[in-house]
């Protein structure tokens, strides 16, 4: 990860988490968002902002985000290990989990050389090399 878009991102936790701490759960739920915009596309940044919109989801008794984030901190690895996430997406359960979305105009600059195109390329290549590999070797 791009040492500005973890900084960035770390930013968007920062500031929600301090508006979780201030029970301003709007606010914080909105920094989520922006921050699942921006690490969506990495594993542990992405999970771990779909564990604190499932903290908010419990301390709000909502059942629909409850039900949402749990389904999307699974969904997190086959994302990872296929590559493929919903450039935009923000993450909540108010939204389609594999809905590509409008980037904010503020975060465009930090994710305009992300192409999802070729994060599941390359994931193919790995695991089509690592598919032949273990092949090879069950055939010795
Ligand atoms: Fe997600």
């Amino acid at each position: 990860m791009k040492r500005t878009l973890k900084a960035a991102w770390r930013a968007e936790m920062s500031l929600a988490r301090a508006a979780c701490a201030a029970r301003d759960d709007a606010e914080a739920f909105r920094h989520l968002e922006r921050a699942h915009i921006l690490g969506q596309r990495y594993f542990l940044t992405h999970w771990a902002t779909h564990w604190w919109m499932l903290k908010l989801g419990l301390r709000r008794a909502d059942r629909r985000e409850i039900r949402g984030q749990i389904v999307r901190l699974v969904a997190v690895i086959p994302g990872y290990v296929f590559g493929w996430v919903p450039k935009g997406n923000t993450g909540g359960a108010d939204v389609s989990a594999i809905k590509p979305m409008p980037i904010p105009a503020d975060l465009e600059a930090l994710l305009q050389h992300y192409s999802v195109t070729r994060d599941v390329t390359v994931r193919i290549l790995v695991l089509t090399a690592l598919a032949v590999l273990a092949t090879l070797l069950l055939l010795r």
